[in-house]
């Protein structure tokens, strides 16, 4: 009775998902991108969506055909991986940033908003935190 009612759970809160899921506009919140040694990267995902002149696509590129994306907004870590194989070139670091964080994804929208002011993280430990589990 108690492993029906566990399953019965476990559908219920995968509806439930699914229901987010397919609710296109529908933005996760804060988001902990995880596999860097260095730790985590706490990611406020609906902060930098309302940011001026950003669209999903800034960050979630068009299907590629090395590995065609089944849905929109996929996590990049799903097709990103810690080492690519061919026909990937891409791995996880290289989707967020390049090298010494030089430049990439997260890196190129920093430097112009700080140099517009703002206060982007540019240095390792500002996004990469052991805390953040
Ligand atoms: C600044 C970059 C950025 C922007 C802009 C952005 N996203 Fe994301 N999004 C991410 C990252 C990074 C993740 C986490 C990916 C991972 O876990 O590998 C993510 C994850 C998601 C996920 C969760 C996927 C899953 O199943 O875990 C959804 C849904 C999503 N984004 C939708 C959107 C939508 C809709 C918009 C536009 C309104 C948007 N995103 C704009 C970077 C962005
Ligand atoms: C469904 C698979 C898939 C998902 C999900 C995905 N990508 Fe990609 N991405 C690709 C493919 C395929 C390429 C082209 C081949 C390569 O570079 O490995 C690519 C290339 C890239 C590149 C390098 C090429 C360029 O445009 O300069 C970056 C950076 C990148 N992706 C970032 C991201 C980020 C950030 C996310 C999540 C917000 C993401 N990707 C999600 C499949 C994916
Ligand atoms: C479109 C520009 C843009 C992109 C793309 C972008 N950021 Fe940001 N990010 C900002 C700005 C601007 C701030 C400063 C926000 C503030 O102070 O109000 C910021 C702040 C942050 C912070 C500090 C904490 C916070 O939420 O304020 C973290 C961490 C961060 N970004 C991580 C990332 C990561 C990881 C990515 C790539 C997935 C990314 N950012 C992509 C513009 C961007
Ligand atoms: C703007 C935020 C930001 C800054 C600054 C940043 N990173 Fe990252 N980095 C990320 C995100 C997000 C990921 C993807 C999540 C992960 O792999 O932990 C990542 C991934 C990585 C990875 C790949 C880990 C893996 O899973 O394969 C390495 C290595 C890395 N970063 C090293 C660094 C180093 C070294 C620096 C400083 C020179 C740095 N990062 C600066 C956000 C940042």
């Amino acid at each position: 009775m108690k492993k029906f009612l566990v399953v019965l759970s476990v559908f219920a809160v995968a509806a439930f998902m699914s229901g987010i899921a397919s609710a296109q506009e529908k933005v996760p919140g804060t988001v902990v991108l995880k596999g860097a040694p260095l730790g985590g990267v706490k990611f406020d995902h609906a902060k930098h969506s309302k940011m001026e002149g950003v669209k999903c696509e800034t960050c979630h590129h068009a299907s590629k055909p090395e590995h065609a994306s089944k849905v929109a907004h996929e996590p990049c870590q799903t097709c990103h991986t810690k080492v690519a194989t061919a026909p990937m070139k891409t791995a996880t670091q290289g989707a967020f940033h390049a090298a010494m964080a030089k430049g990439g994804t997260c890196i190129d929208c920093h430097v112009k908003q700080n140099a517009a002011g703002k206060k982007a993280p540019m240095k390792c430990p500002e996004c990469h935190k052991k805390e953040n589990v």
